[in-house]
């Protein structure tokens, strides 16, 4: 089954319990929360501090992308305010396994991501190790920009390289996912989908979120 991950950079941030709530009635499968520093992208968000606030509002595993520099800093602290899975851009950290190797260390389950211009040959040697790659399909920094059209193929090639190297690892797109394109992503090979803009800025989330689950269930069409 497919997965929706609604990623709450787009949330009213001063109802973020609201809006959580609002997408689990709605039927996501977990929280996308964004965290980046103001150095490994051109923004800043929140921390662990308000993650362990937001932890108490909801059942849905928190699924958090640090856009951070040197993220094995601050892997602990992540760890305790109740993240269930932490993935880390390949950009943002020298000695990836031993980060990675942290996050496992603390109960977490650990991913890795890449940013669009980064090549998946960067990531082979981590495969084993992880339970989750994250495809940007956007350059990060901000919610409500445009799908990377380019980006298609190379999740096509990360879906092979996982079936062929790691078949449990799941393949997350991150960035641009809308009604429009996703099914043509998730039938490039994700399995979780990040979802912002299209979520949060639509009129009814439910009828967005179960319009996204009727498009990833349907059967696909013989031309
Ligand atoms: C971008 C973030 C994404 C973003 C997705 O830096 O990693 O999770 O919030 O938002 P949309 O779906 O609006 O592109
Ligand atoms: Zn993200």
């Amino acid at each position: 089954m497919k997965k929706i991950a609604p990623s709450i950079l787009s949330a009213d941030g001063s109802k973020l319990g609201t809006e959580i709530a609002a997408v689990e009635a709605a039927g996501a499968d977990m929280i996308h929360i964004d965290v980046m520093d103001g150095h490994f992208v051109p923004n800043l968000t929140l921390g662990p501090g308000l993650i362990a606030s937001l932890r108490k509002t909801t059942r849905l595993p928190f699924d958090v992308h640090l856009m951070i520099e040197n993220p094995e800093r601050y892997i602990e602290a992540f760890a305790k305010a109740g993240c269930d899975r932490i993935t880390v851009h390949v950009e943002a950290t020298v000695h990836l396994h031993r980060t990675i190797a942290m996050i496992r260390e603390h109960g977490v389950r650990p991913g890795v991501s890449l940013n669009p211009a980064t090549p998946l040959i960067q990531v082979e040697p981590i495969l084993p190790d992880i339970d989750l790659l994250l495809i940007m399909t956007v350059n990060p920094g901000f919610g409500g920009q445009k799908f990377i059209g380019g980006m298609l193929p190379k999740v096509m090639r990360a879906k092979e390289l996982i079936s062929i190297i790691a078949p449990e690892v799941l393949l997350e797109v991150d960035g641009g996912v809308t009604l429009k394109n996703i099914r043509s992503i998730a039938d490039a090979g994700a399995d979780i989908l990040v979802a912002g803009a299209s979520i949060f800025e639509s009129s009814n989330y439910a009828e967005t979120i179960q319009a996204m689950q009727t498009l990833l269930t349907a059967p696909t069409l013989v031309t």
